[in-house]
């Protein structure tokens, strides 16, 4: 979702600093941004429709002020103009906010504490900084302290009061916000990306507390009103600091990346498996439910055939079904959250739905610390890196993976590991993601001029067709649809016509005929035939206007990998449609809010 930071600093340049954090967050949303800072004591806010690099194009950085907040927005209520954008100011000026989240009543307060108030915009978030105004009698935190009492919904929030002119306060609840600490300087931030590379250290706000920044301290109280001391962690590796290098896009730096990223998971496996704190932790499963949303949702698809194929029951749900159809979870279920930011707010609403169920949970994040990493009984961290693009992929392969080596653990009796590791690791030697490269191109004018695009597969090539087809819709905005192969034909196929492309995906050798009658069905009415398989057969060849040809992966392990040529097509695809691959329209990379 949006992407907030704040700084008090010693130095007078927060407006180079604040800069060089909004740009690190502009992958969390980028429809507006804006900024407040002091200057000759007093505020200064500008707002802009677009990024946080236009923002800051407008302004001159060398304006001297030491505390300063900034965000850049997803929008959720009010369209992404100037206007919507944060910060909000109150009606007397007296405070300007940024907020992260989702105000559920702001309606109701708008209504009641607030009927007086003449507010500018559209947004939800414009009620906090009036009700600041409203609950201020000189006190910022007894101000805050009443804010929360009344907001419903999930909120973090840095604030600045136009008489503290050396503090930033914040609240959160329900949605992340760091200090990064430094010296005589303090960061608030949505997350790690947006601290200066100068900070070492940080700390990660509780749930519910507020509190304030100044340079050289942070003092935060819990909404009991105690105050609370936060361990301070090191910022270990500041990877985070990413540049995206020789590469055009974060996009396909991600996706070259996808090699060396499979290569790295199965040494830290090889090292010291995950590492659990609980020994047991796999001990009596009998039930496994995997949540998640999106891609993430469908690398869960993969691990419930493969825990299902052990004979131990499994399901996969999307976090935002599960959470509202009062669920059901047997004795001894082990509920596994699965999400590279870790902080999207349906998969951290499903773990507190399944917690209360009694399971067991297990997340698998890409992010250390994140909401989902602090919320479960176990994590297992991906060593994907950190994911810019909002597409993802190294970390979608990342997480196919992990369920197989998670498939490995819980095989009964354990199957020859060090073997499946060695043929995994043969198999992973065989990726060449540049010939893959060059093996789209052919694909990608017959892509961006098709009316309607259909990616099929059956079993696990179901699952990749799927995402395949999410990959396709959200940076190329062309309409994509991943199909069960065998169910085109009931119903679906009425939409094929001589404009229409048929990607389909055929790794499994028992299903090559089966997929093939699909294939004939659709090309019969006049669809063009994509098909992607490491099965160099003619009768293949034959039926397809383009063949992709994956290298030669063990068909078991092929749900890690075959993929990557969609990930590269819908990327060569929407760079031929003049879009932002990284950043693309109406998305985030981390979507914060239900
Ligand atoms: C991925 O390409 C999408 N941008 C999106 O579906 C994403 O997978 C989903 O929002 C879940 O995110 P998470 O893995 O960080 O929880
Ligand atoms: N709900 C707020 C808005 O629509 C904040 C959205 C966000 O988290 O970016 O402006």
């Amino acid at each position: 979702m949006c992407g907030i930071v704040g700084i008090v600093s010693e130095s007078k340049d927060c407006l180079k600093k604040l800069q060089e954090g909004l740009c690190a967050l502009e992958y969390r949303g980028y429809d507006s941004a804006g900024i407040t800072f002091f200057v000759n004591n007093k505020f200064k806010t500008i707002k802009n429709v677009g990024s946080p690099k236009e923002l800051f194009d407008g302004l001159d950085l060398k304006v001297k002020s030491n505390v300063g907040i900034a965000h850049t927005r997803w929008a959720t209520h009010g369209k992404p103009d100037k206007v919507n954008a944060h910060p909000h100011l109150s009606e007397k000026g007296l405070f300007s906010v940024v907020h992260n989240g989702i105000i559920e009543n702001y309606r109701e307060l708008k209504d009641s504490l607030l009927s007086g108030v003449n507010f500018k915009s559209q947004t939800d978030s414009e009620v906090i900084s009036n009700l600041l105004e409203y609950f201020y009698s000189g006190d910022v935190l007894s101000a805050i302290k009443n804010v929360t009492k009344v907001l419903d919904g999930c909120y973090a929030l840095a604030i600045m009061c136009k008489d503290d002119k050396d503090k930033i306060y914040f609240a959160r609840k329900n949605m992340s916000l760091l200090i990064g600490i430094n010296n005589n300087e303090r960061y608030l931030s949505s997350d790690l990306s947006a601290f200066s590379k100068e900070c070492d250290t940080y700390l990660t706000l509780p749930n519910n507390s507020y509190g304030f920044i100044q340079k050289n301290k942070e003092e935060i109280f819990n909404f009991n009103n105690e105050k609370v001391c936060v361990k301070v962690e090191n910022i270990e590796n500041k990877a985070f600091l990413t540049k995206q290098g020789k590469f055009n896009y974060f996009m396909e730096k991600e996706i070259y990346e996808i090699k060396a990223v499979l290569q790295d998971t199965i040494l830290c496996f090889k090292e010291n498996k995950f590492n659990f704190k609980d020994k047991e932790f796999f001990q009596n499963i009998k039930y496994i439910k995997i949540i998640a949303c999106g891609t993430s949702y469908h690398a869960s698809l993969v691990g419930e055939k493969l825990f299902d194929s052990l004979g131990i029951m499994s399901n996969a749900e999307i976090a935002s079904e599960f959470i509202y159809r009062k669920p059901y979870l047997p004795e001894n279920t082990l509920a596994i959250f699965v999400s590279q930011s870790g902080e999207t707010a349906d998969t951290l609403a499903a773990i507190k739905v399944a917690k209360s169920l009694g399971a067991k949970t297990l997340g698998i994040t890409n992010v250390k610390n994140s909401a989902v990493d602090r919320e479960c009984d176990e994590s297992i961290y991906l060593h994907a890196g950190v994911e810019k693009a909002v597409a993802s992929t190294k970390a979608y392969n990342a997480q196919v993976l992990t369920f197989y080596l998670l498939k490995n653990i819980l095989q009964k009796p354990q199957n020859k590991e060090a073997e499946f590791i060695d043929v995994l690791e043969q198999n992973i030697k065989k990726l060449n993601i540049k010939t893959m490269h060059k093996n789209i191109l052919p694909v990608v004018a017959l892509v961006k001029n098709s009316k309607n695009i259909f990616v099929v597969g059956r079993n696990f090539d179901y699952i990749t067709s799927l995402e395949a087809s999410l990959k396709i819709k959200e940076i190329t905005y062309l309409n994509c649809e991943g199909f069960a192969a065998g169910e085109l034909k009931h119903g679906t196929l009425a939409l094929i016509e001589t404009n229409s492309v048929v990607i389909a995906y055929i790794t499994e050798k028992n299903l090559i005929d089966k997929t093939l009658n699909i294939v004939a069905q659709a090309k019969s009415r006049g669809a063009k035939i994509v098909i992607i398989s490491q099965f160099n057969l003619k009768k293949l060849v034959a039926v397809s206007d383009y063949f992709i040809k994956l290298a030669n992966f063990s068909e078991q392990f092929m749900p890690i990998v075959s993929i990557i040529p969609i990930q590269l097509l819908a990327y060569e695809t929407s760079l031929a449609l003049k879009h932002n691959p990284d950043k693309p329209r109406n998305l985030a990379k981390s979507v914060t809010v239900e």
